[in-house]
């Protein structure tokens, strides 16, 4: 009972800065540390994918300091851990519009996302400015051009064929959502992806966030009962209880 597909917002690095007295920037610096102790902890898990939301296309809004900061660290850490990524089979995607980013910081996506990898032992989608609204339109935008050419019949849109339009295909969906820094909100995540993800929420704050807090989230995971709108005798395989 592991999950295939893990998404996670990696929250909490400012409020983690804050109570040591630091700049929001050295909350960022350790959340990159716990990227790579979570990256670990899902080959050591035998996890498929890896989604972690590092960027938000609400995130611009923040001071333009810390933006830039962002953008800096990400290239930096980019160009650091790519290469020792391939090497030990984690593939790597991004996920968000990237016509914002610098050419600098797009070629550097672009490289590491095109290394070659003897075998693919975890896949690990980096979501940069990225919103889960902007993905739906997204696929919209892209069915209604391929409508309007004569491609496809609007009719015969469905589920199936939207969801090959969203930036994650056509990787599963999420089995479990972790958020840490102990809001209770999507933020804007995978909207689509997550109708039926098991939710996980800790006050962790990103940067204590190590293998034994994610093995507590596999935990209660394994724990939950994942009905998809069935009884909960049909799911577990038991006679059902004849008190209709
Ligand atoms: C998450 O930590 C990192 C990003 C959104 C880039 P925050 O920076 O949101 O940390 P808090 O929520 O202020 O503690
Ligand atoms: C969500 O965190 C986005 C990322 C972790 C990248 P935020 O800190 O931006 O979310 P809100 O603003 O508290 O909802
Ligand atoms: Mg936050």
């Amino acid at each position: 009972r592991t999950p295939r597909h893990v998404a996670i917002v990696m929250d909490g690095n400012g409020r983690w800065a804050k109570q040591r007295h630091r700049p929001r920037a050295f909350g960022h610096r350790a959340g990159v540390q716990a990227v790579r102790k979570v990256i670990e902890a899902c080959i050591r898990a035998k996890v498929e994918v890896l989604t972690l939301f590092a960027f938000s296309s609400e995130n611009w809004s923040r001071p333009e300091g810390e933006v830039r900061h962002l953008m800096d660290l990400f290239l930096r850490a980019l160009r650091k851990e790519a290469r020792e990524l391939a090497g030990n089979g984690v593939r790597l995607r991004f996920i968000g519009e990237r016509n914002r980013f610098s050419p600098e910081l797009r070629a550097a996506m672009a490289e590491s996302e095109s290394a070659a990898l003897n075998e693919v032992r975890l896949t690990v989608n980096i979501a940069v400015n990225y919103g889960g609204r902007w993905d739906i339109v997204n696929a919209a935008q892209a069915l209604a051009r391929a409508a309007r050419a004569g491609l496809i019949d609007p009719d015969a849109i469905d589920q199936t064929s939207f969801e090959q339009h969203l930036s994650l295909a056509p990787l599963p969906e999420p089995d479990l959502f972790i958020r840490t820094g102990g809001e209770a909100r999507i933020s804007n995540f995978l909207l689509w992806h997550l109708a039926y993800t098991e939710l996980y929420f800790t006050p962790v704050l990103w940067p204590d966030f190590d293998e034994t807090a994610f093995r507590a989230a596999l935990n209660e995971f394994a724990q939950r009962e994942r009905r998809f709108g069935k009884t909960s005798a049909q799911v577990s395989g038991k006679p059902e209880a004849a008190n209709v």
